[in-house]
């Protein structure tokens, strides 16, 4: 379990880099609204490792952090930006159900709670990603639509995270 949560917490710091990428590549086309999202969006992550982190010191687990892959730092479009969100999102949800898994086959009752907040969290985490990705199918290449969604974007708060 310890090693499953080490690796979760590196899973949780890639997700923040691969984030904070897309929010760079965001940024570079003035997408600004997208960029604030996908920045605020690094910080929840960090806050996701951070929970971990935290979980396995108060269990008198060691953490032991290992390199961060490096992301892209290229992307086609910001629909290519929020599909590639999507699949992660969708990859660490399968994770989180491992370790849930895994805590269960243990009979590692301490470790349900946290982990059944991962749950619930990666239903909203898919939720958001795939309904940013719906409308920005539906803007297609217009203009206006896509200015009209980066500005929705822009105004995430953290508050509403
Ligand atoms: Fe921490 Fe987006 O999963």
């Amino acid at each position: 379990m310890e090693k499953a949560v080490n690796d979760q917490i590196n899973k949780e710091l890639y997700s923040a880099y691969l984030y904070l990428s897309m929010s760079a590549w965001c940024e570079s086309q003035n997408l600004v609204g997208a960029a604030k999202w996908l920045r605020q969006q690094a910080k929840e992550e960090v806050a996701h490792g951070m929970k971990f982190f935290e979980f396995l010191n108060d269990r008198e687990g060691r953490v032991t952090l290992g390199a961060i892959d490096k992301p892209a730092a290229d992307f086609a479009s910001p629909r290519e930006i929020f599909e590639q969100a999507l699949a992660h999102e969708r990859k660490v949800t399968e994770s989180i159900h491992k370790l849930y898994a895994l805590a269960t086959g243990e009979n590692d009752i301490a470790s349900l709670p946290l982990l059944q907040w991962f749950v619930s969290e990666q239903i909203e985490e898919e939720k958001n990603a795939g309904q940013i990705v719906e409308r920005l199918k539906r803007a297609g290449s217009e203009g206006a639509a896509l200015l009209l969604l980066d500005h929705e974007l822009g105004e995430r708060t953290p508050e509403s995270e």
